[in-house]
């Protein structure tokens, strides 16, 4: 690896002041990545520990120019990237036939196309040997209902994945996308609070009888990031206790 400030690395995340993308980028420093922060939330970016992130950076995964920008700058600040997790996402959960062009066009736009954006601005700075991981979802391999924007796009993300691991991976590098299952973020408590998902339901559904943690997350993103799955390439691990494979 070239160009790399320490460590394993370099690795950016989207959706970084939050969730699942939280979790992903203390573990990542943990592991010894130097870890640029992403997000459009300014003050929980601002909020993330300096032991964990050596750059914040405020953007919206929809802002292509934009993104491009702030990889520009990455890349004078740290050098050659290695690793890139977009874990930017939201969901507008409803009934198909009423959900609103808005929210149709919010949530395919932050969560297939802000996947692409990242990547696509990430191309030229990337490393000898990176590794892309997306975050997508059980939605993008099982219907649920009142989620077709939400399952739309990640299962478009799924999709992206396997093309540009085709497309990349003669140039070295590889592609991958994780589908977790219900996770205890600020994204499911919402739905829980509105009456969307109860925790019952959810955990009956996974055949190992418990909700994904952030942990199970991150600890398939860490290793489609490092070295150990040097030969995965286009795959999406379903981190989901068996969900998609049961009933
Ligand atoms: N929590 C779950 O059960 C679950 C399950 C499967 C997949 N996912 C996916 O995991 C990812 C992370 O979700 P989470 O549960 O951590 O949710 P979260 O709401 O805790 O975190 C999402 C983060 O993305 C950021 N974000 C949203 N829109 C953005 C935009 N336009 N530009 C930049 N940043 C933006 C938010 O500010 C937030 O910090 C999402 O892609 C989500 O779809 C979550």
């Amino acid at each position: 690896m070239s160009g790399s400030t320490e460590g394993q690395g370099v690795v950016v995340v989207t959706g970084a002041a939050s969730g699942l993308g939280a979790r992903v980028a203390e573990r990542a420093s943990a592991e010894g990545w130097t870890v640029a922060a992403i997000d459009v939330q300014k003050e929980a970016l601002a909020a993330l520990d300096d032991a964990t992130v050596a750059s914040r950076h405020e953007v919206d995964v929809r802002d292509a120019p934009a993104l491009r920008r702030v990889f520009a700058v990455l890349r004078e600040q740290h050098g050659r990237i290695h690793g890139l997790v977009n874990s930017a996402g939201l969901t507008r959960p409803g009934p198909s036939a009423t959900l609103s062009e808005a929210d149709w066009r919010l949530v395919v736009d932050v969560d297939l196309s802000g996947t692409f954006f990242a990547c696509q601005a990430a191309f030229d700075h990337l490393d000898e040997g990176a590794s892309i991981v997306n975050i997508a979802s059980i939605a993008a391999a099982r219907g649920l209902p009142e989620r077709a924007a939400y399952s739309a796009a990640k299962s478009g993300v799924a999709g992206l994945t396997n093309a540009l691991a085709a497309e990349w991976g003669p140039l070295g590098h590889r592609v991958n996308a994780v589908g977790p299952a219900w996770t205890n973020t600020p994204l499911i408590q919402a739905m829980v609070r509105d009456g969307v998902l109860d925790e019952k339901s959810m955990t009956d559904a996974i055949p190992l009888g418990r909700l994904c943690t952030e942990d199970d997350v991150a600890d398939a993103v860490l290793f489609l990031l490092s070295d150990r799955a040097a030969f995965v390439n286009g795959q999406t691990l379903y981190v989901d206790g068996g969900y998609t494979t049961s009933g």
